[in-house]
């Protein structure tokens, strides 16, 4: 958990001015470190089974015991576990999310967080200064199946909530038959479509190595070969016609101005007239607290960072839609992901 601080702390730093608030930055850093050590050594899974003593987590994980009782102690001053005595327990937050026993799909998806706080963001003072990425995103991740799979893992696990909740909020033209997912990944969003549609098929459209971990649901018996994956560039190859619906999620922010009108009026080109996208991206504006501000903001740097993207604000998500054709855009913001909001708009049935 980020450092927190007492009223006494507080008026130090920032009433008083008496202390550099930057130390509580750095000292949030290491904690979150050690949250991700605790996760790869298996700690927190340790202690789902009852509350143990250091030397007994130690002699578990096979770990020195000084070293493991000074990693409780750090865990326990963050609010990831609490300490009884000597014997120590997880949190609610820790049992939650950071054991494999209920959630390995996170506990997966920090491996991204891990890569791009300490590797990607070494890039950042270069990225600033010469307005360009060091190592553009994409090509970096198809460079390497084992680094595109961490950054779908990553995906795929905020498309857990987040796909049911568009499939519900999101209802498909009347008889839709084919969709395509526009850098669909994964291909959960696809699917879920597809789950919750008799008689509808998907395109799932990425890069080749992205749609490497999309391939098992090609597998699933209750999709019966309804997905399909095709490999390519969105901006430069041809994205099939006849489609019902496109999904646009999580793409525009790694786009610069011009290509998103491109992709936008080729997605419009690709669907019939009626035809709906679903867009959906985390908008530059109003936050509903600090947190989600703060959050939204580190997420236009990192897209500065690796993809020269930006958040955008919905006005331009609407100007691009309008300019493609569609019509008046809708705005739905999400529960499951707070900050994160659809653009929904129908392709006119004529003119
Ligand atoms: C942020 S991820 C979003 C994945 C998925 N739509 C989701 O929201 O979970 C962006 C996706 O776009 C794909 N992508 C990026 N540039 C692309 C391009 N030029 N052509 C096709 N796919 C691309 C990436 O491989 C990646 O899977």
């Amino acid at each position: 958990m980020p450092l927190t601080t007492n009223a006494l702390e507080r008026l130090i730093l920032t009433r008083l001015n008496l202390a550099p608030a930057l130390l509580l930055d750095y000292f949030s850093t290491l904690g979150f470190r050690a949250a991700l050590v605790g996760v790869r050594l298996g700690v927190f899974d340790a202690l789902e089974k009852g509350p143990r003593t250091a030397a007994d987590v130690a002699e578990q994980l096979g770990t020195d015991p000084r070293g493991t009782e000074s990693l409780l102690e750090a865990l326990t001053s963050l609010q990831y576990l609490r300490r009884q005595g000597d014997r120590y327990a997880n949190r609610p937050t820790a049992s939650r999310w950071l054991t494999e026993a209920r959630d390995p799909a996170f506990v997966e998806a920090t491996r991204f967080l891990e890569m791009a706080a300490f590797d990607l963001w070494g890039d950042l003072e270069e990225a600033v200064r010469s307005g360009r990425p060091v190592r553009a995103f994409y090509p970096w991740l198809e460079a390497d199946p084992q680094r595109s799979a961490t950054f779908q893992a990553w995906t795929l696990w905020t498309a857990r909530d987040l796909a049911p909740e568009i499939v519900r909020r999101v209802p498909l033209p009347g008889g839709a038959q084919r969709l395509i997912d526009v850098g669909g990944g994964h291909g959960r969003y696809a699917a879920a479509y597809c789950r919750a549609t008799a008689g509808l098929s998907a395109v799932v459209f990425d890069l080749p190595i992205a749609l490497r971990s999309a391939e098992d649901l090609l597998d699933e018996p209750d999709l019966d070969g309804r997905i399909q994956l095709q490999p390519g560039d969105f901006l430069t190859d041809e994205l099939g016609a006849g489609f019902d619906v496109a999904l646009v999620i999580n793409i525009v922010h790694g786009l610069s101005e011009d290509e998103n009108r491109r992709l936008i009026g080729r997605v419009s080109a690709a669907l019939n007239p009626g035809g709906r996208i679903v867009l959906l991206e985390q908008f530059a504006g109003r936050a509903p607290g600090p947190a989600v501000y703060a959050i939204n903001r580190l997420l236009d740097l990192t897209y500065h960072l690796v993809l020269k993207g930006r958040t955008y604000r919905f006005a331009d998500a609407v100007g691009w839609l309008t300019d493609a054709g569609f019509g008046t855009p809708k705005r739905i913001n999400l529960r499951s992901a707070p900050g994160a909001s659809l653009a929904t708009a129908t392709k006119p049935r004529s003119g």
